[in-house]
């Protein structure tokens, strides 16, 4: 290979690298702030928190695949204890998302019947001692499901502005089956969102309307009244229709052309023979004016919609407190709860991508291991159930053994009585 033949590919290799440079701007890269797959090395980003721990009441967790695991070497982070609080925290490069398009997604598997207790995310702000994280730590945002008996399956999602929690007006549901399911929230510059599960969207709209943050930009005028010359009649009568001539005279009635008068009848007894009377068929009803469209509607008057004074608006709505913790706080009548897949990043696409990998690598697997979990289980228990029936038949049967002998024993016995009687 010549020195040229060198210099050639290198040149061809930077005009491959300006080429793709060129084509696809840094701007469609996605910027990922932070993505956790709870691979090697996770130890070293999270911190258990000591929350509750001196009272007994905190939970830790287990590094698995879990029971029904699509990969079982695809592990996450498990809820381990039951009826625990749960804390804990990763510290992330400071992120904020002014002017960002901000995508908070993570998975989770319910492979407990949870009973009551929650699933969600919080992404922290400010300094946080990771050690003491627990309820009580402010958060920016929280995110994801809450379960509680057969009635609760709210998919929380509470933004903080200024200091105070305000949860999103709308009533969102999570998943509540035992299988993985993403849930991805994101927040654009235009303050516009959207919260997708597994991909699909279950809701979108703006965070000034669906949270009670900033008043209403604008509000209807209660002081408005209806122009008395508002016309909301939308059709009216033909004033250039003319009644024909002669129309008030047709009769309602006319005798029945096809009466006769029967042949008995006799006027001097009967009286004079009238036809019965029949609808006119030519009448048409009194006279009206046919119905047009009245040229000067101007529709229904609805109360008008004015700016409204107490609005201020803040463009910075949608900007959160630079994150600096993805953290996990729950309490858990029962726990096993796999957390996993969690993603900070700008663009909703890489989001999706991850969603799609998954459910193209291991949906299926999962469902089928699940499948295959839940044969066993079931056959376990019928085995115990079975063992338990066995168990019970032989206590009843040495039971009645036993209380049968001393029923035997205690029943007159003819013979004694006889004997007795024989006695006297
Ligand atoms: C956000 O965008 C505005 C308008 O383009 C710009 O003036 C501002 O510097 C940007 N801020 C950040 C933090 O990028």
């Amino acid at each position: 290979m010549s020195e040229m033949g060198n210099l050639s590919k290198q040149l061809l290799m930077l005009f491959l690298f300006l080429f793709a440079t060129l084509h696809f701007p840094s701007s469609s890269f996605a910027e990922v702030f932070f993505e956790e797959r709870f691979e090697d090395g996770w130890k070293s980003r999270w911190v258990l928190s000591d929350w509750k721990r001196s009272e007994g009441k905190a939970g830790t967790f287990k590094h698995t695949a879990g029971k029904w695991p699509g990969d079982p070497d695809d592990k996450g982070l498990q809820t381990y204890n039951d009826a625990k609080h749960y804390a804990i925290s990763a510290k992330i490069p400071e992120l904020s998302n002014k002017n960002k398009t901000l995508v908070v997604q993570y998975s989770i598997r319910f492979e407990q019947d949870i009973e009551c207790g929650g699933g969600y995310i919080k992404l922290l702000s400010g300094y946080v001692n990771q050690k003491k994280f627990g309820g009580d730590t402010p958060y920016s945002l929280m995110f994801g499901p809450d379960i509680c008996g057969t009635q609760t399956k709210k998919l929380h999602l509470i933004l903080s502005y200024q200091g105070q929690n305000y949860p999103i007006r709308k009533d969102l549901q999570c998943e509540t089956d035992k299988m993985t399911h993403f849930y991805t929230f994101i927040l654009r510059p235009d303050a516009s969102y959207s919260v997708l599960v597994d991909n699909r969207e279950r809701d979108s709209g703006s965070m000034y309307t669906d949270w009670d943050i900033l008043p209403p930009r604008k509000i209807k005028d209660v002081n408005a009244k209806k122009p008395a010359d508002w016309d909301d009649r939308e059709y009216i009568e033909d004033p250039n229709e003319v009644k024909p001539e002669g129309y008030d005279s047709i009769p309602a009635e006319i005798p029945d052309p096809k009466a006769k008068k029967p042949a008995d009848w006799d006027e001097d007894e009967d009286g004079l023979w009238k036809p019965s009377k029949v609808p006119n068929p030519a009448y048409k009803g009194p006279w009206k004016r046919k119905k047009i469209k009245n040229p000067n509607y101007k529709g229904k008057w609805k109360i008008p919609w004015i700016d409204n004074p107490e609005f201020e608006d803040d463009p910075d709505l949608y900007v959160l407190k630079p994150i600096k913790y993805v953290g996990i706080e729950v309490w858990q009548v029962k726990a096993g709860s796999i957390f996993d897949n969690i993603l900070l990043c700008d663009d909703p696409q890489y989001a999706k991508q991850i969603v799609d990998e998954y459910m193209a690598n291991n949906k299926e697997a999962e469902k089928e291991a699940f499948e295959e979990a839940e044969k066993e289980r079931k056959a376990r228990e019928e085995e115990e159930a079975q063992r338990a029936r066995e168990e019970g038949e032989k206590r009843r049967r040495e039971r009645d053994h036993k209380y049968g002998d001393r029923r035997r024993r205690r029943r007159p016995d003819p013979h004694e009585y006889m004997d007795y009687h024989d006695e006297l």
